[in-house]
C-alpha cells in the first residue's frame, strides 16, 4: 500500500517548498500543490518538485464550461498528476470530460463544497436545504459522472465512503492530538480518516510549521 499522506506545499517561495519536500522525503507519500503556487510557479515549478521523485496532487479546483476544463486537463498531461481536483457544481458533463481528457494514471476527484462556505452562503447561492445533503447530492453526481471520487473532511468521510464503496476519497484538515485544536470545532485525526475509508490524508501546517518538520512527519507516519 503506497504512503496515503500528502503533504501541502502552501508556501509561495518555490525553493522554500523544495527544501521542505527533501527534508521530509520517505515520510510522506506525495506533495500537494495548490493553485497559489501553480499560478506562481506553473509547469516549471511542478517539474522542480516532481524530481524530488514523489507522486504530485494538483489541487487547482477547476470550474468552468466541459471544453475549457477538458483544454486545461490536457494542458497539464504532460505533467503526469498523481490527482487533480475539480469542482463537482461544474455539472456532470464538465466532471466527464475532465475525466477523459485525463491521463489514465490521473485521478480525478471533486471538491463538492468549500468548507469556507456555511448554509447561509449555500442558501444566497439559491440552493436550499442542509451543507450535508449538498455534499452528499454532489458525491452522487461525481460517481455518476465517472470521477475516482471526492474530496471530504474528516467528518463526512464514513457517510460517503458508506454510500460510495470503492470511491478514492481525499482528506484534508486532519490534526494529531497534540496539534492542538487551534480554531478547528472537531478534530479528526490522520488515523481516524484513514479507518473510516481515506484514500489520501492532506496535512500542510501541522508539517510544514513544525518547528521540526521531519520529526513532525514521522509522527505522524507513526499512527498509520
Ligand atoms: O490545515 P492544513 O494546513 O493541514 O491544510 C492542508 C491543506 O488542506 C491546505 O492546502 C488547505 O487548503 C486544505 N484544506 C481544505 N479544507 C479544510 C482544511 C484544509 O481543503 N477544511
Amino acid at each position: 500500500m503506497s504512503h496515503p499522506v500528502y503533504l501541502a506545499l502552501d508556501l509561495p517561495q518555490l525553493d522554500a517548498a523544495k527544501a521542505l519536500a527533501e527534508k521530509v522525503k520517505g515520510h510522506v507519500g506525495g506533495l500537494k500543490l495548490g493553485l497559489e503556487f501553480f499560478c506562481a510557479h506553473g509547469h516549471h515549478g511542478v517539474h522542480e518538485l516532481a524530481q524530488i521523485g514523489m507522486p504530485i496532487f494538483l489541487d487547482l479546483k477547476l470550474h468552468d464550461i466541459p471544453n475549457t476544463v477538458a483544454g486545461a486537463m490536457q494542458a497539464i498531461h504532460v505533467l503526469e498528476p498523481a490527482i487533480v481536483t475539480v469542482h463537482a457544481s461544474g455539472g456532470r458533463a464538465m466532471m466527464e470530460d475532465a475525466k477523459a481528457a485525463a491521463g489514465s494514471e490521473t485521478k480525478v476527484v471533486a471538491v463538492t463544497m468549500l468548507t469556507s462556505l456555511d448554509e447561509s452562503d449555500l442558501k444566497r447561492t439559491g440552493v436550499d436545504g442542509s451543507a450535508h445533503d449538498q455534499v452528499m447530492r454532489l458525491a452522487e453526481l461525481a460517481e455518476a459522472a465517472g470521477l475516482d471520487g471526492i474530496v471530504c473532511s474528516g467528518q463526512e468521510i464514513r457517510e460517503v465512503h458508506r454510500q460510495w464503496k470503492h470511491g478514492f476519497f481525499v482528506v484534508p484538515g486532519l490534526r494529531l492530538p497534540e496539534h492542538g485544536k487551534s480554531d478547528q470545532k472537531r478534530v479528526v485525526t490522520p488515523r481516524q480518516a484513514r479507518d473510516h475509508g481515506a484514500s489520501v490524508l492532506v496535512v500542510g501546517r501541522p508539517i510544514s510549521r513544525a518547528e521540526d518538520p521531519l520529526a513532525a512527519a514521522r509522527a505522524i507516519e507513526a499512527t498509520l
